[in-house]
């Protein structure tokens, strides 16, 4: 077992960091490339990322980046700084392989976060995707205000980015993704993405963070009010508020790890099907119970370009990236 995993999940994840940095220290690696892909001018060496959540204020990038790591998402930022819910907002189950989280978008803000991103990429090229959501106390008719502000904020220094409208812990927030509300969120957005397109020209794609708790056509009227409104890409997906594990976990908040696995497959597969056609040109991020470098290899094989992973990181820790970059390069005998 992990010497982490004696501490209390909320001790652990505080000091997360310093152990990062210490491992990234000593166990430095030139990103490893395997399955190399380019999309919209992206490049990535690899397709295995860190999804959102796990650095919320682009802090560690430097980490990501000499871990292996194909890219990163950071976020969910807000534009204005905010602290996280009240009361317990974390633990997890080791018979399970799961996280249980409440966190509701702590975040330094946009200014902060700009800053971090901004002087990584000075002397990076890891693509990073900026994650964006609205502060809690901004309504659900204001919330594209949110959203188009942080598009603007961070257009010149991201590579893409992630709309999410699928946490469960900011209250109302999954509403934005239901038909009767999602054309009039959207349609702002990609009017500000169209015109920062114009003003920079050049074009940062976005992308839609989906839940795992929709029904099958939920999914396919979400992404065809998305086709509709010019989205770029999913990121299927989030945590689920579905319980399955043997530990019993608070009815509100999200549960990751193993338990969201069949049905983060399953939304992959519904979202690949419905797409169809267009599929090639958009970009599909799988996340939500990838444990394993094999894993990895599955959501690939369902048809995802890339993969990200959190809870597996608590349980494995950052060797995970190395090691599925040996067992591929085991894998095509190089
Ligand atoms: C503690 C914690 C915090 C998270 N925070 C965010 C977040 O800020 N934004 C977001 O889009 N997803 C967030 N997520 C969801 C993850 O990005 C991911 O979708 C989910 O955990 C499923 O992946 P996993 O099974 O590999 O953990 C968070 C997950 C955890 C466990």
């Amino acid at each position: 077992m992990k010497p982490w995993l004696v501490l209390p999940a909320q001790i652990a994840h505080d000091l997360s960091p310093i152990g990062l940095k210490l491992y990234s220290l000593l166990n430095e690696i030139p990103t490893p490339a395997w399955k190399s892909f380019v999309w919209e001018s992206i490049v990535f060496k690899n397709r295995l990322g860190i999804a959102g959540g796990v650095d919320k204020n682009g802090e560690l990038l430097d980490v990501w980046n000499s871990i292996g790591c194909g890219f990163a998402e950071i976020g969910t930022v807000t534009p204005e700084p905010q602290e996280p819910n009240p009361g317990k907002i974390l633990d997890r189950s080791l018979k399970d392989f799961a996280l249980w989280n409440q966190m509701g978008f702590p975040s330094a803000g946009a200014d902060d976060v700009f800053f971090n991103i901004r002087n990584f990429k000075m002397t990076s090229s890891l693509p990073v995707f900026v994650n964006i959501g609205k502060n809690r106390q901004t309504s659900n008719e204001n919330a594209h205000q949110d959203y188009t502000r942080l598009l603007q904020r961070f257009y010149s220094v991201a590579d893409a980015f992630v709309v999410n409208i699928s946490s469960p812990n900011t209250k109302g927030l999954r509403e934005l993704a239901q038909a009767k509300n999602l054309e009039a969120f959207l349609n702002p957005l990609q009017i500000a993405q169209r015109n920062l397109y114009e003003q920079h020209g050049f074009k940062k794609p976005v992308v839609l963070k989906l839940s795992p708790d929709l029904e099958s056509d939920d999914f396919k009227n979400i992404i065809d009010t998305s086709l509709k409104n010019k989205i770029d890409g999913f990121v299927l997906t989030n945590t689920t508020l579905s319980r399955t594990t043997e530990k019993s976990f608070p009815p509100t908040g999200g549960v990751s790890g193993k338990p969201l696995q069949d049905l983060s497959k399953k939304a992959l597969q519904i979202v690949c099907s419905h797409l169809g056609s267009e599929k090639h040109k958009k970009l599909i991020i799988s996340v939500g119970g990838v444990m394993t470098a094999e894993d990895v290899f599955e959501r690939i094989d369902l048809g995802a370009d890339l993969v990200e992973v959190y809870t597996t990181l608590i349980f494995q820790g950052p060797g995970f990236f190395k090691g599925v970059a040996q067992k591929i390069h085991g894998k095509n005998g190089k």
